[in-house]
């Protein structure tokens, strides 16, 4: 056996289906029974940090049609602009709402009838009609908000001579009566297999000036009240929303924190306890897309490494370089073996790896989730900053005497650079606690509630250190 010849995947769920399906397919790993909690009709948020296996989850699925019947809609470059034009209304959560409702409704519509053979000729007329007017067939979401003014909205009530009960020119009542009508055609199809809607690639809002959190705070709330709808109608449809954690911590809205609970999954991939790294999920992976090469190998680790790495066993030593997340641990892996010059992993490849790692993959990787929150002329110099302290682990009063002396970053709250890179786990902190005269590491990968305490010692996430030139 040869660990050179495994295949670990990419770093992208996205590229991972379209060069390797099979390591999606036979090579996912169904964490925390996630695919049980999809079947799950109460369940349809699911929550994680970048690169914990949203969109792998979307591909597995999309790959196991056999069971489903899975369309996939990436909300990316979503011109969430038109939603003023549809709707020029001055209460924005209403008018989110009700835009929301048609999208989705309109769109399960129109897949659900792409894929049926029987439709009934009331519901064929109708279809004839969204489509003479331009609305069908809906491609994606964000070409439906584009089609959807106000005139075509009313247009077709006028043509499927729908009742106007309201004044013509309101046109949230027309859009809600277009919406209910939908909906009603929905609950007379009969769909056999489940059809899972799954919207990914939300936090393209991130953006700088893009920032649509109301909009998305609406989308999750109306997706809930319309999967109520179609399980309590016997109607086998669910919408899923794949959604980044940190981003979802700044939506707006207490109704959030009750779907939390209820009905969102989360990925967690970090486990508590002893000897919890040698049975972690992520070397479960590793082991399980390894057996797709080698269905004789048990533990890659075993057989291929050195048993142990920074005076630590080989698990915690190279998950220590991670932040527990999928997408860190099989590029840490495709970085070693690039570095591999024999069928084994030597010490020597596991070094030259790290470096690799550490500077073409975590540093970037860590860049682009900071992109999200701040200007990006900004990112660099702040990592100039942590890499003039030249060392692993410094103080807040270090860090901001340097800081001060960036030209770029005069206008940035340093308090808010900091709070941002503990939240994707850059930097965490020792704490102490009187109580019991104890001092902790704290990371928020590992301990999820936790923020940035300014008092505290900061560490800088080992996978940044060679990176930053401050491994010794
Ligand atoms: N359950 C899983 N089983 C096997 N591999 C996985 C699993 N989850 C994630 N991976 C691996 O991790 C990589 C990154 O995952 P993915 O692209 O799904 O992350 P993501 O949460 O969508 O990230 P982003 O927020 O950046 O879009 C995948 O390409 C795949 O190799
Ligand atoms: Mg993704």
């Amino acid at each position: 056996m040869d660990f050179r010849k495994i295949n670990f995947g990419l770093s992208d769920a996205q590229s991972e289906r379209m060069d390797y399906p099979n390591l999606l397919k036979d090579g996912y790993l169904n964490i925390s029974q996630v695919i049980e909690t999809v079947n799950n009709p109460r369940y349809f948020l699911f929550l994680g940090y970048k690169g914990s296996g949203k969109s792998s989850l979307s591909e597995h699925l999309k790959l196991c049609e056999n069971d489903y019947i899975v369309e996939q809609q990436p909300l990316t470059n979503f011109p969430f602009k038109f939603f003023d034009k549809v709707i020029n209304s001055e209460d924005r959560t209403i008018k989110y709402k009700i835009i929301w409702r048609w999208l989705l409704c309109a769109y399960v519509l129109s897949s659900l009838c792409k894929d049926l053979k029987q439709i009934n000729e009331d519901t064929r007329q109708a279809i004839a009609i969204f489509t003479q007017l331009g609305l069908f067939p809906v491609i994606n979401i964000s070409s439906l908000l584009k089609k959807s003014s106000t005139t075509t909205i009313s247009a077709t009530i006028k043509s499927l001579g729908i009742s106007h009960s309201i004044n013509e020119e309101y046109a949230e009542a027309d859009m809600e009566l277009l919406t209910n009508y939908v909906k009603d055609i929905i609950a007379t199809i009969t769909e056999k297999k489940p059809y899972l809607i799954i919207i990914d690639e939300l936090d393209d809002i991130l953006t700088p000036n893009g920032r649509q959190f109301e909009n998305i705070a609406a989308l999750i709330n109306e997706t809930k009240e319309l999967n109520a709808y179609f399980h309590y109608n016997n109607i086998l449809v669910k919408i899923i929303i794949l959604c980044r954690t940190d981003m979802f911590e700044r939506l707006p809205g207490q109704n959030l924190n009750k779907i939390k609970q209820s009905n969102s999954f989360t990925f967690t991939w970090y486990r508590e306890g002893i000897d919890s790294n040698k049975h972690s999920d992520l070397v479960s992976l590793i082991n399980k897309r390894a057996k797709l090469t080698y269905p004789e190998i048990n533990d890659v680790f075993k057989e291929f490494f050195p048993q142990n790495y920074d005076n630590t066993n080989i698990y915690s030593a190279l998950l220590n370089y991670t932040r527990h997340i999928p997408r860190d641990f099989v590029q840490l892996m495709n970085y070693i073996q690039q570095n591999c010059d024999s069928e084994y992993v030597t010490k020597t490849a596991i070094i030259k790896g790290l470096k690799n790692y550490s500077t073409d993959y975590f540093l970037p990787e860590i860049s682009n989730e900071l992109s999200g929150y701040l200007p990006s002329v900004a990112i660099q110099p702040v990592f100039n900053v942590i890499s003039s302290i030249r060392s692993q682990s410094f103080t807040y009063e270090q860090f901001i005497k340097i800081y001060h002396d960036v030209y770029a970053l005069k206008n940035i709250d340093p308090l808010e650079i900091l709070n941002i890179l503990y939240d994707c786990s850059a930097i965490g902190h020792t704490h102490y606690y009187k109580e019991n005269n104890t001092t902790r590491v704290l990371f928020k990968y590992r301990n999820r509630s936790t923020a940035f305490e300014k008092s505290d010692k900061i560490l800088l996430h080992r996978g940044l250190w060679k990176a930053m030139n401050v491994d010794y």
